[in-house]
């Protein structure tokens, strides 16, 4: 079968790269020559586990290219794997979609199946098949069916392979079988992935109600978090309390600094936008949206509430991107917290193990901002990040951070005190420091108050 996909970043190029695996000539369409080159050569544009190998695996069945009128004029299928930005308004940014249906239908010369992988809003592939159909060539026809992708940075190739599920959404008999046939290699032993056929809208309508469920989750966690802090309960219990519970299940239940990365945050404004405009708003949605714009900063809050003027003080953020794993830093928690600590005027020093030179471009307008009197440096490593800093704000949970030596904040830092927006470390572990540690839903230690305790007593 031939296969393009236009798009390279995680969903096209995870995409393109798992179905070559699995046996297709794919062509991968990409405007940036540069970023193409660097394909070309077997290098991944992305730090995605496996995925580097599986494209040098494979190069025999990838080709690179911006030439998109050769790559889809003849193609079985198109897959659509570009960007759906979220607009000011909250909606969906569908430019990129329609170009691309603008070069299908200026190239094709032979009927085709085009598939679209995007997050896209319900209803779009009916536009978008209206669109190339009405543009396309005389005698060329051709069928859109939606088949949303499931997978998370970080884990892309895994979640891709060894999908929880493959959705394909089309009201055409002959589109189905195509794509069930592309898909059949994972439907099979050893990967076993379930198929589910649907129509177009349904087929997208379970892409943006997965994600918001799961944004709704993790909203719900923060919100029983916060009320632990304030009631005294231990939110990690709560979260195995209730995932013992197979109707509620374990997963996305960890409480910790909102969700973060380029798609929920995108997902849920898209949907809420959607019923808005259909007049069936989705309260819980909105809900979820609120929750996260403030759970975003609680630890700046929980750090101002402490340190009352953060103006000239040393504060040391651990971890950069939203999630880890992944070098994206799409709406990552740690921008915000550090443009209020810039703003306050306090002097950061920020650790990440991979992300660092894009952080400099993403942070550099606001420094450039003349009311900013804070300054933000950068280290490679914890040691020299937290070294006489005045506090931590842990912002990622990278394997370095949670396997980080507390003996350390004690030793290097003027006087320990942590605020931990993931939940890195275990409550009984930091009692055996010297260290004042605030996280998320559980019980603050401080090492000041048995100080004092033991001095009233004496
Ligand atoms: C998410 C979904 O998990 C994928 O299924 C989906 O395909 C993808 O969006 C997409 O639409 O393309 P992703 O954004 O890569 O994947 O990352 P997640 O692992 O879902 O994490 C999202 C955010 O939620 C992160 O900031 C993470 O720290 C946060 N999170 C996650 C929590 O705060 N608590 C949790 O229990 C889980």
């Amino acid at each position: 079968m031939k296969i393009a996909v236009a798009g390279t970043g995680y969903v096209g190029l995870v995409t393109g790269v798992a179905l070559a695996e699995i046996g297709h000539n794919v062509t991968c369409v990409d405007i940036d020559e540069k970023k193409l080159e660097v394909m070309r050569n077997g290098i991944s544009p992305i730090y995605e586990e496996g995925l580097e190998e599986l494209m040098k695996k494979n190069k025999e069945r990838l080709t690179y290219t911006s030439n998109y009128k050769e790559a889809y004029k003849d193609a079985d299928v198109i897959i659509i794997g570009v960007g759906t930005p979220e607009r000011k308004d909250g909606s969906a940014n569908l430019d990129y979609v329609f170009g691309v249906s603008k070069q299908i239908a200026e190239s094709l010369e032979k009927d085709c199946v085009v598939v679209v992988k995007s997050t896209v809003p319900i209803g779009t592939n009916d536009e978008v098949e209206k669109y190339i159909n009405e543009n396309v060539k005389d005698g060329i026809l051709v069928h859109v069916a939606s088949n949303p992708e499931f997978l998370a940075q970080g884990t892309a190739v895994r979640d891709t392979l060894h999908a929880s599920r493959i959705v394909i959404g089309t009201e055409n008999k002959e589109a189905e079988e195509i794509l069930k046939k592309m898909y059949e290699p994972l439907t099979k032993e050893p990967y076993n992935v379930p198929l589910l056929a649907t129509n177009r809208r349904s087929a997208e309508m379970i892409k943006y109600a997965s994600n918001d469920f799961l944004a709704l989750k993790i909203s719900y966690i923060n919100e029983i978090a916060n009320l632990c802090d304030a009631l005294g309960a231990n939110v990690e219990d709560v979260s195995k309390g209730m995932g013992l519970d197979s109707r509620i299940g374990n997963k996305f239940l960890n409480a910790g600094i909102g969700y973060g990365g380029s798609c929920f945050p995108k997902d849920t404004k898209a949907l809420h936008f959607l019923s808005v405009q259909k007049g069936v708003e989705l309260k819980t949605v909105k809900a979820c949206i609120e929750v996260n714009e403030s759970q975003k900063t609680v630890l700046f809050r929980k750090l101002k509430n402490d340190i009352k003027d953060l103006n000239g003080k040393t504060i040391a953020v651990l971890g950069l991107t939203f999630k880890p794993g992944t070098d994206d830093l799409r709406e990552a928690p740690s921008i915000y917290n550090i443009e209020l600590l810039l703003d306050a005027g306090a002097n950061i020093k920020a650790y990440d193990p991979i992300s660092i030179e894009s952080f400099k471009k993403k942070i550099s307008y606001k420094l450039e901002d003349d009311g900013v009197t804070g300054t933000i440096t950068y280290f490679d490593n914890i040691d020299n990040a937290i070294m006489n800093a005045d506090a931590v704000l842990i912002m990622t949970e990278w394997p370095e951070i949670k396997n980080y030596d507390l003996s350390k904040y004690e030793e290097l830092m003027n006087n320990a005190l942590i605020y931990d927006g993931r939940n890195c470390y275990k409550l009984s572990d930091i009692a055996n420091y010297n260290i004042s540690y605030k996280s998320i839903g559980r019980a603050y230690h401080s090492k000041s108050i048995p100080k004092i305790k033991k001095k009233l007593h004496n």
